[in-house]
């Protein structure tokens, strides 16, 4: 941290505000004195210029598109490690050794379960019932059924990590299982995370799934590339929520209620709906683009911009390419990857998307391999919630750990109502 300092000059008085400079060299004006030094506050809807934390956790660089994990490059990661590597990253800072990974791989196995009972809750959604909304209240009701493993009674970390990444997973099968009235698969101790997925998904009774290397591969990275992104609208709820000194499981449904938007992580699928609809609009890519640039229509292109990336979003550009081979690999021909790239293309030289910096995100592509390997578009957010979970974990963590700095959150207001109003009783209004 340096000793700069910023001058603010407001109504001829100068205030001194520290400057601090993260490792990376990103700037911030520290103001936490400002409203009781100057008795102002600084308004910014939306947060656009706003931080709410210091974290170790994630860098990412909008204007260069880069983002780093605990100071590791995204793209080395996507290609060298598995999603349970990167978990452990996250949430304890430092890359496993063999022992260490092959100890959280342990505990993974050891709490896949679900209490029985648990199941029970499944039967009383209705038939169309968004697994995000089953996936939020199942990962609330956790609480209940676990009320020491809240993760701020000094439990080890691994464990309290390990059990939800690992229940989260059982519970996303479970809730698509029950969605098309088949038997539940239970987790087996003898595959890998994402092939334990993948098994409980796809796996029936009269037809044994098989394992697809490079499916499991593919979701590995797709997991990987989701798990953390500093302060988004999902993990800054889970800070939010958590500030208010809630357990972790109810942060963190608050968090997956977060990425369900359109806007955030619901994206993925009407990504998917988009492309369908251009498709059996017989690639008339003019129409969506006319719509999209028309500032009195609400349709935006899904799965372009980014609130913070102004350049290609590193993901996206993994993805695409993890996309085309996935697609080969399982001699998958969906011309929805024909018309994403086509779209991409056009936005390339369209000045109204060149001028608004608005690249594929992280979203675009990724629904189309989930396509290709099965899985259902209601459930592509479910996806991303598995994947940011230990990100959400890190950062609630990080948070409680952060005694110094730790307080309840809570914005302020500029307060444009009435002023003051005379009360009217009931029987003298007209
Ligand atoms: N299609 C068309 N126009 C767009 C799009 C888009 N996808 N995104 C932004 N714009 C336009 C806006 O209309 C605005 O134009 P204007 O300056 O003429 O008014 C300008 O670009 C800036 O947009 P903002 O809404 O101010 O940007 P913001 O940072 O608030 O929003 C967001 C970012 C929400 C991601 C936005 O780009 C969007 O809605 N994208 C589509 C949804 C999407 O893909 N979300 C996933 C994001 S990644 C993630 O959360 C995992």
């Amino acid at each position: 941290m340096s000793e700069k300092h910023a001058t603010l000059t407001i109504e001829g008085n100068n205030y001194r505000l520290p400057i601090i400079t993260g490792t990376a060299g990103d700037k911030a004006i520290d103001i936490r004195e400002l409203r009781s030094t100057t008795g102002y506050i600084t308004l910014d809807s939306g947060y656009m210029n706003t931080g709410s934390c210091s974290s170790d956790i994630t860098f990412l660089d909008g204007e260069k598109g880069i983002l780093n994990y605990r100071g590791y490059e995204i793209d080395v990661l996507a290609e060298n490690c598995s999603f349970v590597e990167v978990s452990y990253l996250l949430l304890m800072g430092e890359l496993p050794t063999q022992t260490q990974l092959n100890d959280f791989r342990a505990l993974l196995s050891r709490f896949a379960l679900i209490h029985e009972d648990m199941i029970h809750f499944f039967d009383h959604f209705p038939p169309n019932a968004s697994p995000m909304a089953i996936l939020s209240t199942m990962v609330n009701t956790l609480h209940n059924f676990y009320p020491e493993m809240t993760g701020d009674s000094g439990e080890d970390l691994p464990e309290i990590a390990a059990r939800l990444l690992s229940k989260i997973r059982t519970i996303a099968a479970f809730s698509y299982k029950k969605s098309i009235g088949h038997p539940l698969v239970y987790p087996r101790y003898d595959l890998s995370y994402c092939g334990n997925f993948l098994n409980m998904m796809f796996d029936k009774p009269v037809k044994p799934y098989v394992v697809h290397p490079q499916v499991v591969a593919t979701l590995n990275k797709l997991l990987i590339l989701h798990a953390d992104h500093e302060q988004n609208c999902s993990t800054s709820t889970v800070r939010l929520v958590g500030s208010a000194g809630v357990n972790l499981y109810t942060s963190i449904s608050a968090g997956i209620s977060a990425l369900w938007g359109p806007l955030h992580g619901g994206a993925n699928q009407a990504v998917i709906e988009m492309l369908e609809a251009i498709h059996q609009d017989n690639n008339d890519f003019e129409k969506y683009i006319k719509k999209a640039k028309d500032p009195n229509n609400p349709f935006r292109l899904s799965g372009f911009g980014h609130r913070v990336y102004k350049t290609f979003d590193p993901r996206a550009t993994i993805i695409k390419r993890a996309c085309k081979q996935t697609l080969k690999a399982l001699n998958v021909d969906d011309p929805l990857l024909e018309i994403a790239m086509q779209l991409e293309e056009i936005t390339r030289s369209d000045e109204y998307f060149v001028g608004r910096n608005l690249y594929p995100n992280v979203d675009f592509y990724s629904g189309i391999i989930y396509r290709a390997m099965g899985i259902p578009t209601d459930m592509f957010t479910v996806m991303f919630a598995m994947g940011r979970l230990p990100g959400w974990i890190s950062h609630w963590m990080e948070m409680m750990g952060d005694t110094k700095d730790r307080r309840i959150g809570r914005p302020r207001q500029i307060y444009r109502g009435h002023k003051k109003r005379d009360f009217v009783p009931l029987h003298e209004r007209g």
